[in-house]
């Protein structure tokens, strides 16, 4: 894993945008695997911002997102559909038609989730995935104690989650206590992975990354088995961790 230091999230999000820019200038057609939360968003205002000023195309990219909320249609404005589109799609060039979201509030979400690992395999996989991290280690919404063997599949949210989720929601109530999940094998399937950590409340999770064994018990160490993982990461996460042996 190569682990880049950053100063701040401002830092993080710049130099997240600059990495995927360069990707996606060198491959027109990549298939970009996306997230959602906190994290993520100042990189998403980044890529904007580069779009309207260097028209950086993302014509014939393809874009996959990890998960979605179980119940949740995509015009819901908690559902990650509609994440994505009021934080990134809609302001830049790339056709709807090329942004995949697993759909929450079907009737058969076996058959989504199985329809959804087939549509990424015809495309030929992930070439990027940008990942973000639970403070308890999931990835995606596979939570702790998930086969690493897993595909897309319908998840329990683990209380940790819904409660650090609360704050997009009007009450911890409202948040969805499922949701639909590219699996463990899904991710890990991804040509290069690019994990984006910042803030303090992420440092035990980042501390426990670096020093502990893989196990299906913390589902980021799975990484560590990954050939072509970067971690942007900012001080905040990473202060006083050794973070280069
Ligand atoms: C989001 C996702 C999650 C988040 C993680 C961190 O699509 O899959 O794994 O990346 O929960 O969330 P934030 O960035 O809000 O701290």
């Amino acid at each position: 894993m190569n682990i880049i230091e950053v100063k701040d999230y401002a830092e993080m999000s710049q130099k997240a945008a600059e990495y995927i820019i360069e990707k996606v200038c060198k491959s027109p057609t990549l298939n970009m695997g996306l997230a959602t939360g906190g994290t993520p968003i100042g990189t998403y205002e980044n890529l904007i911002a580069d779009f309207k000023k260097n028209s950086t195309s993302y014509r014939d990219v393809t874009t996959f997102n990890l998960d979605e909320y179980v119940g949740l249609s995509g015009d819901n404005e908690n559902s990650y559909r509609y994440f994505m589109d009021d934080h990134f799609f809609n302001h830049i060039d790339i056709k709807k038609d090329n942004t995949n979201v697993p759909c929450g509030d079907g009737n058969d979400l076996e058959e989504e989730c199985s329809r959804y690992e087939q549509l990424i395999a015809k495309h030929g996989g992930i070439d990027l995935q940008v990942l973000g991290i639970g403070s308890n280690g999931h990835i995606g919404f596979n939570e702790p104690g998930t086969s690493f063997n897993t595909k897309t599949h319908v998840i329990d949210l683990a209380p940790s989650t819904i409660k650090a989720n609360a704050r997009f929601f009007n009450r911890v109530e409202d948040v969805p206590t499922k949701a639909i999940t590219m699996g463990i094998a899904t991710i890990m399937k991804s040509k290069e992975i690019l994990l984006l950590v910042s803030g303090a409340s992420k440092k035990e999770a980042m501390s426990k990354l670096l020093t502990e064994n893989v196990s299906e018990s913390f589902p980021a160490s799975v990484l560590k088995n990954h050939p072509c993982v970067t971690i942007i990461a900012d001080k905040a996460a990473v202060s006083g961790l050794k973070i280069h042996s």
